[in-house]
């Protein structure tokens, strides 16, 4: 076996419950609750949940598990997992896939930030949620300001990486151990609350009746990229993860279902809550990125104690983001530790200062550097598009026919000994044929079309 030497010295998680909610709570994040809200509004509503949720439990989960497997086998960052295990070209696959963590995390982290303002905000009783359109005042204020979304990105990344710097089982494990519990149930009572409002079934109707007639390839190039964000895979955050593992615990397979069935819970509740709203509020299902944060005050408005729930959602919001954030910045943090040999306080301290500075165009995008665009998109909506349409997917197919085609029998091994059972061999299919040509086509076919 051509595998790594085994890393003596490398942290490992405490425990299989531990890895799974950390790579959960990587899953779990804006993603969730702020990126698949929108683009379902704006493509259309069901037949976008349907695509999102099958693309997920297929192509979603098969990446999701050769990265795993990738991390477990080759016990170190993406760059140095892939030299490890086969070397040459595909090393570059790794360097794809931090480069593309660093620039997520670049602007991920402004809209982190926008949650921290959100609790201040609702801590002081400013959201406006009286009207829609006074939500709406409050929001545009927010991210068109000059200091604000760049005073709170900093704080983000500086909460950030005060996590990475305690390393895996201390700070990464332990934070999403009881922050995944909390964040679900609170979504729950928040969702009771969102369907029983008054006109809440027009919103209901519009996020789950699929009308197939309104799907285009940018659709699916949305619901495909999106459901990889969602899912944190494609750039090597799974890699990490799961190069945490020791070489022989846990059924990977399983592991990877039970991330994907939260990561997909979350964003269906989190969809539920705010289509409810928008419609009872006469809100527009396809705001774009502000929807959630002008939806959710008017909600939190008609709540007996709506107050207080609304400080407790947008610090969870920001916690779930936060632990999400921790795996973009751990992929290019393991990096510099593994590979070049740096202290681990060092490379944090230095990458988030670097990724601090890398945001600061996407804090100001919105507001006073808003004249700056590229067919029509500011400078944050292109990066968003370049990652997540591009990067994400592209990371995607390498990886995919990395397993299938180089990793197939050392994978095989290690996830089920020597027996083939059926879905060992059509996940091997999956990753050697059937992944990369779909991403493949519809890349193509989205972004050409
Ligand atoms: N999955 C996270 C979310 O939905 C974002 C993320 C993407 C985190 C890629 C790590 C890697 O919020």
């Amino acid at each position: 076996m051509a595998d790594a030497n085994p890393t003596v010295h490398r942290a490992h998680w405490n425990s299989r419950l531990g890895f799974i909610l950390a790579a959960a709570g990587s899953a779990v994040g804006l993603g969730n609750i702020w990126r698949f809200p929108y683009l379902a509004g704006e493509n259309g509503g069901g037949a976008f949940l349907v695509l999102y949720l099958a693309i997920a439990f297929t192509l979603g989960v098969s990446v999701l598990l050769a990265e795993l497997a990738i991390g477990r086998l080759g016990q170190r960052n993406p760059v140095g997992a892939m030299r490890a295990l086969a070397g040459g070209p595909w090393t570059a696959a790794g360097y794809l896939g931090t480069a593309t963590a660093f620039l997520v995390l670049s602007f991920y982290s402004v809209v982190g930030g926008w949650t921290l303002a959100y609790i201040v905000k609702s801590a002081t009783g400013t959201l406006g949620g009286e009207s829609a359109e006074a939500a709406k005042l409050v929001f545009g204020a927010l991210v068109g300001g000059a200091a604000e979304p760049v005073i709170y990105h900093g704080l983000f990344m500086a909460l950030t990486a005060a996590i990475v710097l305690r390393g895996v089982g201390g700070g990464i494990e332990a934070a999403n151990k009881w922050l995944m519990p909390a964040l679900f149930l609170l979504l729950v009572v928040l969702v009771l609350r969102a369907v029983t409002l008054p006109g809440a079934a027009k919103g209901l109707a519009f996020y789950l009746t699929p009308d197939f007639s309104k799907v285009t390839p940018a659709t699916v190039v949305a619901a495909l990229s999106q459901a990889f964000f969602s899912l944190s895979v494609g750039l090597g955050a799974m890699i990490t993860y799961g190069s945490y593992l020791d070489r022989r615990g846990g059924n990977l397979p399983r592991s990877a279902f039970w991330i994907t069935g939260i990561d997909c819970s979350v964003a269906v509740l989190g969809g539920l809550l705010i289509f409810s709203a928008v419609f009872a509020f006469g809100h527009d299902p396809a705001a774009g990125p502000g929807l959630t944060f002008v939806t959710l005050p008017t909600v939190f408005h008609q709540m007996p104690g709506g107050a207080l729930f609304a400080v407790a959602f947008f610090l969870l919001l920001a916690l779930a983001a936060l632990t999400s954030a921790v795996s973009l910045l751990e992929v290019a943090v393991a990096y510099l530790v593994d590979e070049r040999a740096m202290p681990r306080r060092r490379a944090t301290l230095g990458l988030g200062l670097a990724v601090f500075f890398a945001g600061i165009p996407s804090a100001l995008s919105l507001g006073p550097w808003s004249s700056y665009t590229l067919y029509g998109r500011g400078v944050m909506d292109l990066l968003d598009d370049l990652t997540v349409k591009v990067m994400i997917p592209l990371g995607g197919i390498v990886l995919s026919l990395f397993v299938g085609w180089i990793l197939a029998d050392r994978a095989a091994a290690a996830l089920a000994g020597p027996a083939r059972p059926l879905w060992l061999r059509a996940w091997i299919a999956m990753c050697r044929y059937v992944a990369p040509a779909a991403i493949g086509w519809v890349m193509v076919a989205g972004l050409w079309g």
